[in-house]
C-alpha cells in the first residue's frame, strides 16, 4: 500500500427531512446565500419552494440553469453574482453538475483572474466560499469530495480540477429526493458509482486489501440496488444505499493508498466534451471494452479476483474464461439497466476518435493508468465501442 493523506471534512446529514436543519447550517456563514440549481428539476419536484421557505430569513440570490456537463460560462455567471451580492455561502441543490459548477464558483468568487485558470491549474485554488449541498442525484460523489469537472465550450475541453477549499462543508442527502429521477439518470448515476470504484480497484499498487474489500462491497451495493431503484423509483432502501455508496465511492476511501491515474474516465470526458453525452452512459459503454482491451497475462489474476469476489462467479481454474465471464457480467449488468451499449447507439461516429484519444492521454495522463493507454490504445477502445 502506498503512503496517503486521507481527509474528509464534509458533514453529512443523511436521511428523511434532514433539510429541516438547513437554516441552522446556512446560518453558520452569514445572511447572503447563492442558491444554485439546474435546468428545472428542483422546481418541478417542489424542492425549490421548500428551500426558499426554509431560507425566508436570508437574502437568497438564484444561480439558475446550470447545464448538465456544466460550462465555464455558468461558473463565471455565478462568480459575478457572488461578488455583486457579497455572498457568504453557496447552497448547491442538484446533481454533480450543479455541485461541480458551484465549487468552482466558490473559488472563482475569491480569485482575481479568469475562472478557467482554476480549472487548468488546481494549485491556484487557495480559498473558496463555503459550500453546502443538497444532493438530488446519486452518482458523482461530488457531495463529499473536492473535485469538479467543467467544460469550456469554446475549446470543447472538459476537464477536472480539485483542491481542499472546494470540499463541501455540509451535504444533505435525503434519499427521497432521488425518487423523481428519470430512469436513465438513475442508471447512469449507478454506472458512475460503479466506475469510480472500479477505476480504483484496477490500479497498479498491490496489497491494498482493505481498499479492495470496501470497493467490492460498494460494487455489490450497486449491483443489488440499482435494479430495485429502476423498478421501484420510490424504494427508500434502494435510494439510500445508492446515495451512500455514491458518497463513499469517491471520497478517498477506495483511492487512498493506490497510485496511478484512471483509465476510462479520461476517455469518457472526451465523449461528454464533444457530444455532451451523459457521463455514466459513456462509462457504461466504454468499461467492458476497456476491460477486454487490457486483459493479458499481467492483469488476468485481478480480473479473476473481480469476477469471483464481485460477481460470485465460480473459479473454475481456467483464468481467462473466468476473467471473460466477469467482463461479460459487467456488460450485461449495464445493459440490464437500460443503458445503450455502443457509441453509435448514442449518435457518436468515428470522426473524432483520434482527437479525443489525443486529448484523453494529455488531460488524463493515461500513460500512468493501471495498464498504460497510448493514443493508439484509446483509438482501438473507441473503435471497439463503436
Ligand atoms: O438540471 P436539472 O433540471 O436539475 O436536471 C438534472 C439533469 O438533467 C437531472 N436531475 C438531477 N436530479 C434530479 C434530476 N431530475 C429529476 N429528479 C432529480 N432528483 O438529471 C440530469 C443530470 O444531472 P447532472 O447533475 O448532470 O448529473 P450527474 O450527477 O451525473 O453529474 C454529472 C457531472 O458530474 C461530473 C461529470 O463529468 C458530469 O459533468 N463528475 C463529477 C465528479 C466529481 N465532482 O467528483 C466525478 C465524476 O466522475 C464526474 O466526472
Ligand atoms: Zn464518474
Amino acid at each position: 500500500m502506498d503512503n496517503f493523506k486521507f481527509h474528509t471534512s464534509t458533514e453529512i446529514l443523511f436521511g428523511k427531512d434532514q433539510i429541516q436543519q438547513l437554516p441552522e447550517v446556512i446560518g453558520r456563514y452569514g445572511k447572503n446565500v447563492l442558491l444554485s440549481y439546474g435546468i428545472g428539476s428542483i422546481k418541478k419536484s417542489g424542492l425549490y419552494d421548500q428551500v426558499k421557505a426554509l431560507l425566508k430569513d436570508f437574502n437568497v440570490i438564484d444561480l439558475a440553469n446550470i447545464e448538465p456537463n456544466p460550462h465555464i460560462s455558468s461558473v463565471e455567471r455565478g462568480a459575478a453574482l457572488c461578488r455583486k451580492h457579497q455572498i457568504n455561502v453557496i447552497l448547491a441543490v442538484g446533481g454533480g453538475s450543479v455541485i461541480d459548477c458551484s465549487k468552482v464558483v466558490a473559488a472563482a468568487a475569491l480569485y482575481e483572474g479568469k475562472a478557467w485558470d482554476l480549472v487548468l491549474d488546481r494549485n491556484l485554488i487557495t480559498k473558496a466560499l463555503p459550500i453546502v449541498t443538497i444532493l438530488t442525484l446519486a452518482g458523482t460523489g461530488s457531495e463529499m469530495n473536492k473535485s469538479a469537472v467543467i467544460t469550456n465550450t469554446e475549446t470543447q475541453m472538459k476537464t477536472g480540477t480539485s483542491n481542499w477549499p472546494m470540499m463541501p462543508q455540509t451535504s444533505i442527502i435525503d434519499p427521497t429526493y432521488l425518487f423523481t429521477l428519470p430512469a436513465i439518470q438513475t442508471a447512469a448515476g449507478s454506472a458512475d458509482i460503479f466506475s469510480h470504484v472500479l477505476e480504483n480497484y484496477f490500479k497498479i499498487t498491490p496489497d491494498a486489501y482493505v481498499q479492495d474489500k470496501i470497493a467490492e462491497g460498494l460494487m455489490q451495493t450497486v449491483i443489488k440496488y440499482a435494479p430495485i431503484a429502476l423498478k421501484t423509483s420510490d424504494d427508500y432502501s434502494a435510494r439510500a444505499n445508492l446515495a451512500w455508496a455514491s458518497s463513499l465511492a469517491l471520497n478517498g476511501l477506495t483511492a487512498s493508498g493506490k497510485s496511478g491515474t484512471w483509465s476510462v474516465h479520461p476517455i469518457e470526458h472526451e465523449l461528454s466534451a464533444y457530444y455532451d453525452l451523459t457521463h455514466g452512459i459513456g462509462l457504461a459503454i466504454l468499461t467492458p471494452v476497456w476491460m477486454r482491451h487490457i486483459l493479458s497475462e499481467a492483469t488476468v489474476d485481478k480480473f479473476v479476483e473481480y469476477a469471483v469476489n464481485v460477481w460470485h462467479l465460480p473459479n473454475t481454474g481456467d483464468k481467462y474464461k473466468v476473467a471473460h465471464s466477469g467482463i461479460d457480467a459487467t456488460e450485461a449488468f449495464f445493459k440490464s439497466l437500460g443503458i445503450p451499449s455502443t457509441l453509435s447507439a448514442v449518435g457518436i461516429d468515428d470522426s473524432k476518435f483520434e482527437i479525443m484519444a489525443q486529448r484523453a492521454v494529455k488531460l488524463g495522463s493515461t500513460q500512468n493508468s493501471y495498464v498504460p493507454l497510448s493514443v493508439n490504445d484509446i483509438v482501438a477502445i473507441l473503435k471497439a465501442s463503436a
